[in-house]
């Protein structure tokens, strides 16, 4: 059983640590931060311990998991790791000269894979002699608990190297979709709209934020309204993946981050973290209440939703990913109700071309550009799932 080095002991790091230990392998973990490796060890230790108190782990199960897994403070000790897997600082500066240095370390056919949300892989391959062993393997928080794991061969994988990592994650019991290394990959592209254009529906003075909230979980069937959503993220952290997903989009007006947002975080009105975001978290406080109008609801709710499945649609057209792996991405890594593609062939190809057709013609900005492949197929009725 290969041995697993995982490089940064913070959220991510910490948690994939937890998964790959359980999993059965021996587990390195490095950060450059004393503290950070301490207090990982010390969670790592006090999570183990409330599994076992709720009977999900035996004792000598969680000792075990524990006894695996190594933090250590040289990256010299990932001498005999099959996978690495970094997750330290979103900076493409650090990480390759993270992963120069790695390669100096491990075997010649260790894998070397980055846990990057937003930036290129090849970029950060590119820093190798052998980037033909490198790609993107990309979790979800918290990384024990969500099933879903982005896999990203870049331009340089060798072939098999995506397929190789694909089937040890799965063995961890993630589930697994391939994506190709755009902005965003696959969850972090087609979610855009949940966030963009809620925000736009407010700036427009269309409904308030509760009542746009209410309307996509009591309407929409989702989770979390986007509002409630962003303050969970964090308006600053949302707020960047947005910034950074347009810069890398070359400006696409479909990805452009609102100023409201940007207001929002400027001011440190992060969200729950804070204690205030679009909501005010203090306790007695009064927060908006939605209008529960349900012709208005329709409205806000069939906006959003269109938004989502043209980005869905646009995903598949540029063959970011297969068909099953949006819709399996967008259900298990951000719990929409159904998957995007099945949710259009429901509504019928036909009726989104025409919403979307019309908001084009309402606002006519290219950000409400329907995706060719919805017109291609409306053309000629095809469905996605062909029933
Ligand atoms: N937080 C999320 O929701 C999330 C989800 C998916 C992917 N990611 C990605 O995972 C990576 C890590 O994110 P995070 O939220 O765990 O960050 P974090 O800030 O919690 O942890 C990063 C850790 O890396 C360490 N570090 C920084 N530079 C280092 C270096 N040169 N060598 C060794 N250690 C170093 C820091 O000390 C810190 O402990 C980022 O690339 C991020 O984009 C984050």
């Amino acid at each position: 059983m290969y041995k697993i080095g995982i490089i940064g002991a913070g959220s991510m790091g910490a948690g994939i640590a937890q998964v790959a230990a359980t999993a059965g392998h021996e587990v390195f973990v490095f950060d450059s931060n004393q503290t950070a490796l301490e207090r990982a060890q010390a969670n790592l230790l006090g999570s183990l311990n409330k599994l076992a108190e709720k009977g999900k782990l035996d004792d000598a199960t969680a000792k075990a998991i524990f006894g695996r897994t190594y933090f250590v403070n040289e990256l010299a000790a990932f001498g005999e790791t099959g996978l690495v897997i970094e997750a330290i600082v979103e900076d493409l500066a650090v990480k390759k000269s993270v992963f120069k240095e790695l390669e100096s370390i491990v075997a010649a056919d260790c894998i070397l894979a980055t846990n990057t949300s937003s930036l290129s892989v090849a970029a950060i391959a590119s820093a190798c002699q052998q980037p033909g062993r490198v790609l993107g393997i990309h979790f979800f928080n918290p990384a024990t608990l969500m099933q879903l794991v982005e896999v990203i061969p870049a331009v340089q994988t060798a072939p098999g190297i995506a397929k190789q990592a694909k089937l040890l994650i799965e063995s961890w019991g993630k589930l697994v979709v391939m994506a190709k290394d755009t902005p965003g990959f696959i969850v972090n592209r087609v979610a855009r709209p949940y966030y963009g254009e809620a925000l736009r529906i407010l700036e427009e003075g269309i409904a308030d934020i509760a009542t746009i909230d209410w309307a996509m979980t009591a309407l929409g069937g989702f989770r979390m309204g986007p509002f409630t959503l962003m303050d969970f993220i964090g308006n600053d952290i949302n707020y960047t993946v947005t910034e950074t997903v347009f810069q890398s989009f070359f400006y696409d007006p479909r990805y452009k981050p609102s100023f409201t947002q940007k207001r929002l975080s400027e001011a440190g009105w992060l969200g729950r973290k804070t204690g205030r975001g679009y909501y005010d978290y203090a306790e007695g406080a009064q927060n908006p209440v939605a209008k529960q109008d349900e012709e208005l609801g329709r409205v806000i709710f069939a906006r959003i939703l269109m938004m989502l499945i043209n980005e869905a649609a646009d995903a598949l057209y540029m063959r970011i990913a297969s068909r099953d792996d949006i819709d399996l991405a967008m259900t298990k890594g951000v719990n929409y109700p159904k998957g995007l593609l099945r949710w259009a062939d429901e509504i019928g190809i036909e009726n989104c071309v025409h919403m979307l057709d019309a908001l084009h013609a309402e606002y006519l900005e290219d950000r409400y550009r329907c995706s060719p492949l919805l017109r291609k197929m409306a053309k000629s009725h095809q469905t996605f799932y062909g029933e």
